[in-house]
């Protein structure tokens, strides 16, 4: 499949956009810094906080899990059974939990990630969400596949 390319200047801070690669969703999201501070706090309730579980590349392997901090992609398929899961936590749709800081909710059975796409334990999914093959082409432009 041909890969896709993203044009980052249309990306707000903590938007997030939704692009078909493979036949599957993949979310590039725009992480502000206040975002990204929340990503630094240890959050021992993490399943998996650093992604040594799954085949992922090395750079994918930190709290931010991308090769920009600000930018993170994500396969959007929940771990557990494939469902779509729902970005929470940007300034217009803040977290409903007051201990869940957000990232993304699986609404088929209520699986958690946190702005990194890492799983929560205690959820249905078994996983962080993967993080496909990407590489910036300049400051403006990203391509996944
Ligand atoms: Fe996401 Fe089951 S498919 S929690």
């Amino acid at each position: 499949a041909a890969p896709v390319q993203v044009d980052l200047a249309g990306i707000a801070q903590e938007q997030m956009v939704t692009y078909a690669w493979r036949g599957q969703p993949v979310f590039v999201v725009h992480r502000s810094a206040r975002q990204l501070a929340l990503l630094q706090k240890h959050d021992d309730r993490l399943l998996d906080p650093d992604s040594k579980v799954d085949q992922q590349p090395a750079w994918a392997r930190n709290p931010h899990r991308s090769q920009r901090p600000a930018w993170l992609v994500l396969v959007g398929l929940c771990t557990h059974l494939g469902c779509v899961p729902d970005y929470v936590g940007s300034l217009g749709r803040e977290p409903f939990d007051p201990d869940w800081p957000g990232g993304f909710f699986c609404p088929c059975h209520k699986s958690r990630y946190d702005l990194a796409g890492r799983v929560y334990s205690g959820v249905p999914a078994p996983r962080n969400l993967l993080v496909p093959p990407y590489r910036f082409l300049d400051d403006g432009r990203l391509e996944i596949g």
